[in-house]
């Protein structure tokens, strides 16, 4: 595993109940008297530890000489914020010295072009991994355009064939969003087994398979979502609350168990820069970690893109590994 190293950790989400400065904390105290028992909260610097892992991944690019890992990226279109995603993707995959293969399709492009340029892809012995930039143009049916990546090039992690082996627990590719905030909580030295996650949205790329993978950790998940009727009583008992449902500021401190975790997946691009799912401000103070925007999980999502590249490119070299 491609784990930073973890900081000294002041405590961990497991055991919040044994710490003597969230014990006075009730359901019905204010949110002054919250703040008066929490510490200070910690930032979880995720570009750091998306740099160490993105270094590591180069380092093992290096050691394998001649067989460079390649990632194709397709780009549809001329979204502007599709394009800077798949720019920052390409440029990384560069600087880890793997190989980047780029198509880049018409806005009117048709579903039958679209799936012909994947098939040539999975057919091309230097492509290790295809990334098909979503969202699609209207015209196109996004599902089975993703579902012609082979298993063993799905470094998304996102056709039903890799969705398959994640639920059932088989060996696949981990879609990379989800996959960077176990490693992030891992990094910081979260113990996850027996730990209360609620995570907050059910998207098909973030919150569904993030709450299989903390199920596969021994953590006891509770998924909210947008017809959840009481998301405090959800959120609050939690050691850890993950926040992925494209509302901007929805969690804030009636929300968040003073001393938990707060990871915030959301990106929203506002005249002042980007922000997140999560009023972090009011946070301060009440959380014990918290991830920022930006600078928490979106660098995660890259490095993760770029451990499952180098993984295909293994997966790839083994031909039978994984059967498609
Ligand atoms: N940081 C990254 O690299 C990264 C990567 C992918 C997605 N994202 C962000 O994560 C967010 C979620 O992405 P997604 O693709 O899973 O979204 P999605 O639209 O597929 O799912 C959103 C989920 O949020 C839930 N939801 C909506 N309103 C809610 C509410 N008021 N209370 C509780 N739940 C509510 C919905 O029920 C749904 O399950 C977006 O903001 C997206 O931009 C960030």
């Amino acid at each position: 595993m491609l784990t930073a190293a973890p900081p000294p950790a002041p405590y961990t989400a497991v055991g919040l109940g044994r710490d003597p400065r969230t014990q006075s904390s009730t359901p019905g105290e204010s949110f002054t008297d919250r703040k008066r028992f929490a510490t200070m909260t910690h930032t979880i610097k995720g570009a750091e530890i998306a740099r160490s892992i993105r270094t590591r991944v180069a380092e093992r690019v290096a050691a394998a000489g001649g067989q460079v890992p390649g990632l194709a990226t397709v780009l549809i279109g001329d979204d502007p914020a599709s394009a800077v995603y798949v720019a920052a993707k390409r440029r990384a995959v560069r600087e880890a010295g793997m190989r980047d293969i780029h198509r880049h399709l018409r806005h009117q492009a048709t579903q039958n072009e679209v799936a012909a340029v994947i098939d040539e892809l999975a057919g091309d012995p230097d492509v290790s991994g295809i990334l098909l930039q979503l969202p699609l143009p209207a015209q196109l049916d996004a599902a089975p355009l993703i579902d012609r990546i082979p298993v063993t090039k799905d470094v998304d992690g996102l056709t039903t064939a890799s969705a398959g082996r994640l639920a059932r627990g088989e060996r696949g590719m981990r879609p990379c969003t989800p996959n960077g905030v176990i490693e992030l909580l891992d990094a910081e030295g979260i113990e996850l087994q027996g730990a209360h996650v609620a995570v907050v949205g059910w998207g098909q790329l973030v919150g569904r398979p993030l709450s299989q993978l903390l199920l596969r950790r021994g953590a006891t998940v509770t998924v909210a979502h947008e017809f959840t009727a009481d998301l405090t009583a959800v959120t609050r008992p939690a050691d850890v609350v993950v926040v992925a449902t494209g509302v901007r500021g929805l969690i804030g401190p009636e929300h968040v168990k003073p001393g938990a975790t707060v990871v915030d997946v959301g990106i929203h691009r506002t005249p002042d820069g980007l922000a997140g799912d999560v009023r972090a401000a009011e946070l301060d103070g009440i959380a014990g970690r918290i991830t920022p925007v930006p600078g928490g999980v979106g660098p995660m999502t890259i490095a993760m893109l770029l451990v499952n590249t180098l993984q295909a490119a293994e997966w790839g070299a083994e031909r039978d590994a994984v059967p498609a």
